[in-house]
């Protein structure tokens, strides 16, 4: 409800200019000092997903994998890494973006996620949209479903939502881009 998002929203801390002048940092550590709002971020995404069929939570290096791994509990299924390069220490398939800052790939083992499982793409925020679009090329290449993309925080100045190929995003909370 509102009221849960206020509290996750009034939990997230800004930092002007980090990690570059004129970029606004949205910083969930202090959401993750206090219990009650990580609960209720995780809960929020855990009610929405549960009747959903989910197989598979993907979450992104790094900050997805805080807030995929309790909703993959959760939901009871599986929880998969999408991981920056040269982690994964089997064979990998992989896609690359821009970030709001800089450039970066993911990966993940082959064989993680198949054809027709149902994924939800994690993370624990969208900017630009890039590293969730890279996500979504990834499950195209490997043919899985996604049932959606879900983050804690947009940046909506940014306009990320449009790069998701069309794909239905879920946030709980907004914020000022820069
Ligand atoms: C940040 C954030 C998102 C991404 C959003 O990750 O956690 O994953 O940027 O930006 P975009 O929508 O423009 O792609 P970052 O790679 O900076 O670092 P992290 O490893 O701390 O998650
Ligand atoms: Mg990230």
């Amino acid at each position: 409800d509102d009221v849960s998002r206020q509290y996750i929203s009034d939990s997230i801390r800004t930092v002007p200019d980090f990690p570059k002048k004129g970029i606004m940092f949205h910083d969930v550590t202090t959401l993750l000092l206090d219990p009650k709002a990580f609960q209720l971020s995780v809960d929020d995404f855990a009610a929405r997903y549960k009747d959903k069929k989910i197989d598979i939570v993907a979450g992104f290096e790094a900050r997805g994998f805080i807030f995929g791994a309790p909703l993959a509990l959760q939901l009871k299924c599986a929880f998969v890494p999408l991981r920056k390069p040269g982690k994964l220490p089997g064979e990998t398939i992989g896609a690359s973006y821009k970030l709001e800052y800089g450039e970066d790939r993911i990966e993940m083992h082959a064989g993680a996620i198949t054809e027709g499982q149902r994924v939800l793409l994690l993370d624990d925020l969208i900017a630009t949209g890039g590293t969730l679009a890279a996500g979504i090329k990834l499950m195209k290449q490997v043919k899985a479903e996604i049932v959606e993309c879900a983050c804690v925080i947009e940046l909506p100045d940014l306009k990320g939502a449009k790069k998701l190929d069309g794909l239905p995003l879920y946030v709980q909370v907004q914020k000022e881009g820069d």
